[in-house]
Parts: C-alpha cells; structure tokens; sequence
C-alpha cells in the first residue's frame, strides 16, 4: 500500500472519493501482466468504482459536491481518491448500496451487452453459461432469467447452489463433459455459449450449439490456471497472448459448415467505439436494481487495505458472486 498526496482535479476532471471497487479477475490478469488493458507498471489496480463528488477542477458543471457516481477508469480504482474526466461518470441513484451499484459496471454491463448486444437473445432460447458462479457469471444467469432464458451454468460443485437459485441447471465443469452434458440434457444444444475460459475451450462450447448458434467470446480465464498465477514468476508476460488463437477460432466459425459462429465481446472496445451505450446501458441497469428486479451477489466487503488478500481469495477460484473493497468510515 502507498500512501500519496491526495490527486488534485485538472480542468474538466472530478475527484471523487471512492466508496467501493470492484475487484474482478481482469485486476488479477493485469497485476499478472497478461491482460491485454494492462498499464505500465507501477500502477494502481482497479477496474470500476463508486463514490461521491468531492472537488470539481475548472470548467466542470453540473456535478455538486455529494453527489453519487460511478465510473469504469479499468486502472486505479483501489484508491480513496481518484481523478477522472467528468465524461467519465455516470450519476448513480441516491439510496443504491455502493458495493451493490459498483457490481454492475463491469460485471452486469458486459452481461448485459453480451446478451442483448452481441447475441441478441429472445425469449425461449437456450443458454450455456461458463464460469456460472462467478461475478459475470451469476449477472448472465440474473439477467437471462429476465429474459425469459433456458439456462445451463458450467461451474464447480461449491457454485452449484448459487446456480440453481439462479435459475441456471448445474453442470460440474470438473466431473462432467460439458458438451455431452448440453446434448444429452437438450437433445440438440444451445442458442448460445457465454465463455469467459477462451483457448481451445471456445472450440468445446461451438460443440455445444445447436445449427444457427453462437458462441460469445469474452476472456482468457484459462491463462490463470495451471502456471498462470505465478506471480513471483520473473520476465515479461504476453499480454496479448490469448488473441492469435480467438482470431482462428472466430476466423474457423465462418468458414467451416454447420453455421455455428464465434464472436468477441469487450466491454472496453465498445465502450470506446460507443460510449453512449455503455452509459445508457449501465443506467438501465441501475433502474432495475432500484426496482429489485436484480440483486448482485456480493461474496465479501473487505476494507481497501485487504486488497491483497482480495485478490488472493480471488485467484484461489471457488468465490461465489463478486468481492468488493469498500472505503472505511474515517471518524468525524
Ligand atoms: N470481455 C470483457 O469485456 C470482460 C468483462 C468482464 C470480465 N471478463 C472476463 O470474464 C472472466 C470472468 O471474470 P469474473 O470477474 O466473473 O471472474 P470470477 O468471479 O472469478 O468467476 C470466474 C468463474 O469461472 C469459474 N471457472 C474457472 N474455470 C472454469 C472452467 N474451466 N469452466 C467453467 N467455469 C470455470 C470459476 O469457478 P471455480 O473457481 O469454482 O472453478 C469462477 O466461478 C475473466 O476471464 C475476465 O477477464 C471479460
């Protein structure tokens, strides 16, 4: 931990005092060096964050102090301070928990994309959710349920509880042939498959769409595993090692028979091409947490200086939900 003289706000930016980060496997890959949105080091981690309006820089207008807002910077949110642009932010309701609204930045945001955006689900359609316990994951199955989705979620046997209550059919990725599974339990496959593992996986999961199908692809998760999570490790890391292999599996999608297709997803790329929708899309997400309709699961609250052991309970795998730093109340 460093302790900084607290950032000032250049022209047009906000400081904002931070109130919740998320803390998502994408912080573990970019401290690993193996996330392609990877910074320079040193760096602060963080992805999305919560908090209020604390000092507004020249030029900026309306914002007031106070106000609750909320913002994906994709470094540097595990701090009690933070600058950002004013386009940046986006307000977020008064009376929404921190740690509940800052778990549908990145999390809901790219579920919600995902599902409505890249693979424009109707009612009725089939669904094949990996890693269905985890932070996207239990999004995906909140989401597809009000959707009007038939879910199955690949996770270990800890996550399958979580999974059912969401309303996604259990498969145990570490007993069970997932592509056997979905056939055997559907007769011809899914309409879709969320895959968050990447690598040769994305292959298994176009097996387990029915013709017209598509898989959704959106992480690397499979780097982590094995000697993925070797931090003492010495060297430079790949960041964009993953990429080639996703190239020939999507490029392998469209030329080869059975009109079973393998399309990228990131929240960060749309975000960039689109701004608009990533704003307009998290404030839809935001109206339905106001009105119950989704409840993030949040596995643990830790204090900003548990970070560490954040990431550590993180990378251990078998977390249920997201875990989110919140900023301790500074006695008045
Ligand atoms: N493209 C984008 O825009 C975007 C946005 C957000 C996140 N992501 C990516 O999405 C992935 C998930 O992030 P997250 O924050 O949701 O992580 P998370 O909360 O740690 O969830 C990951 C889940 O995957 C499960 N898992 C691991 N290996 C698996 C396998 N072979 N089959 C099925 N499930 C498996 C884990 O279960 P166990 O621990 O029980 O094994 C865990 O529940 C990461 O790769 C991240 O980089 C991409």
């Amino acid at each position: 931990m460093v302790e900084e003289e607290c950032p000032e706000p250049t022209a047009g930016e906000v400081r904002v005092r931070v109130l919740a980060a998320g803390v998502g496997l994408p912080d573990i890959m970019a401290r690993e060096g193996i996330h392609p949105e990877t910074p320079r080091v040193p760096f602060t981690p963080g992805w999305d964050l919560v908090g209020v309006v604390d000092r507004l820089g020249v030029g900026v207008s309306g914002l007031q102090p106070g106000e609750l807002v909320t913002a994906m910077p994709i470094s540097g949110a595990y701090a009690e301070f933070v600058c950002l642009p004013q386009s940046e932010l986006v307000p977020v309701p008064s009376g929404l928990d921190a740690a509940e609204a800052v778990s549908l930045v990145l999390n809901y945001v790219t579920a919600y994309q995902m599902l409505h955006r890249s693979a424009k689900v109707r009612p009725g359609q089939r669904a094949l959710i990996h890693g269905a316990a985890g932070g996207v994951g239990t999004a995906l199955l909140q989401l597809g349920r009000l959707a009007e989705l038939e879910m199955y979620g690949t996770c270990s046997s800890r996550g399958a509880s979580a999974v059912s209550e969401l309303g996604g059919i259990p498969i145990d990725y570490r007993q069970q042939d997932f592509v056997k599974e979905i056939h055997r339990l559907t007769g011809d496959g899914v309409d879709t498959v969320f895959d968050p593992i990447g690598g040769a996986h994305l292959w298994h999961s176009r097996k387990a769409l029915r013709p017209g199908g598509k898989v959704v692809g959106y992480g690397n998760t499979t780097s982590l595993r094995g000697q993925g999570l070797t931090s003492g490790r010495p060297g430079r890391r790949n960041r964009l090692h993953g990429i080639p292999i996703f190239a020939l599996y999507i490029a392998g999608g469209c030329l080869l028979p059975g009109r079973k297709r393998v399309v990228p997803y990131s929240i960060q790329t749309l975000k960039r091409l689109r701004p608009a929708l990533f704003r307009q899309d998290l404030i839809a997400l935001f109206d339905l947490l106001q009105r119950q309709m989704i409840k993030p699961l949040i596995a643990q609250r830790l204090p900003l200086a548990e970070a560490r052991q954040a990431h550590e309970l993180l990378g251990k795998g078998g977390v249920t939900g997201k875990i989110v730093l919140v900023a301790q109340r500074v006695a008045a």
